[in-house]
């Protein structure tokens, strides 16, 4: 499964990259917004860091807009994923951007069939928002086992990326229900390495290192 970072915060991003587990990175309007800079000021600093898919969303409500945003978020560089929302202009919107070969993130996704309008959109990614769901006492990752389901029945090619990550327990049942990627917070990130006997036995292993002749 690949992981991305869910962060416009370079600070967070470098110390992800750094980590070395990260394949791309994931932006939304809200994100870009808490870190006080100007978007394109975001997505350069982001280019710089990594080298991978980076989804950078547009603001517009219509076709019209969307398609002349996704154009001129395409031209920044290869590696910018534009970032669409699930309605009817967002998917004219994806299945115009997918045919220039600009690769499109379709986000906002809450229901399996969204998600399979997407796929025959001709969207790269979905984006399915399970922190969200949960939040309102649906099911997150049951949505993420229909889509994934409903992609394999038809071999759609669009890869399910599973947003709105909240903890471990969202990346573990993500890994296996086979989800292609998911966009998580340097906190979930960071909840990953911890284990109370890895904690442990290093203790132990530096308590008994003082042990051994200098
Ligand atoms: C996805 O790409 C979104 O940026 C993100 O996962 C939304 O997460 P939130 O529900 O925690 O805001």
């Amino acid at each position: 499964m690949k992981l991305f970072i869910d962060t416009a915060d370079i600070n967070e991003i470098r110390e992800a990259a750094e980590m070395g587990v990260i394949d791309g990175v994931t932006t939304n309007p809200s994100l870009v917004s808490k870190t006080g800079k100007p978007f394109r000021q975001v997505i350069d600093e982001i280019l710089k860091v990594v080298d991978g898919p980076i989804s950078a969303e547009v603001v517009a409500l219509d076709f019209a807009g969307m398609l002349a945003e996704g154009k001129d978020l395409a031209k920044i560089h290869k590696n910018i994923v534009v970032k669409v929302p699930l309605t009817v202009d967002g998917l004219k919107a994806a299945r115009a951007l997918s045919d220039e070969g600009i690769p499109v993130n379709q986000t906002l996704c809450f229901s399996p069939m969204q998600a399979m309008l997407s796929a025959k959109a001709g969207a790269a990614y979905i984006s399915p928002f399970v922190g969200r769901l949960d939040d309102i006492s649906q099911d997150g990752m049951e949505l993420i086992r229909q889509i994934v389901q409903i992609y394999e029945n038809y071999d759609f090619t669009t890869e399910v990326l599973v947003a709105s990550v909240r903890n471990p327990i969202h990346l573990l049942e993500s890994a296996l229900i086979g989800a292609d990627v998911a966009t998580v917070p340097l906190k979930v990130i960071k909840q990953l390495t911890h284990h109370p006997l890895t904690d442990k036995g290093l203790d132990a292993f530096l308590a008994d290192w003082e042990k051994v002749p200098k």
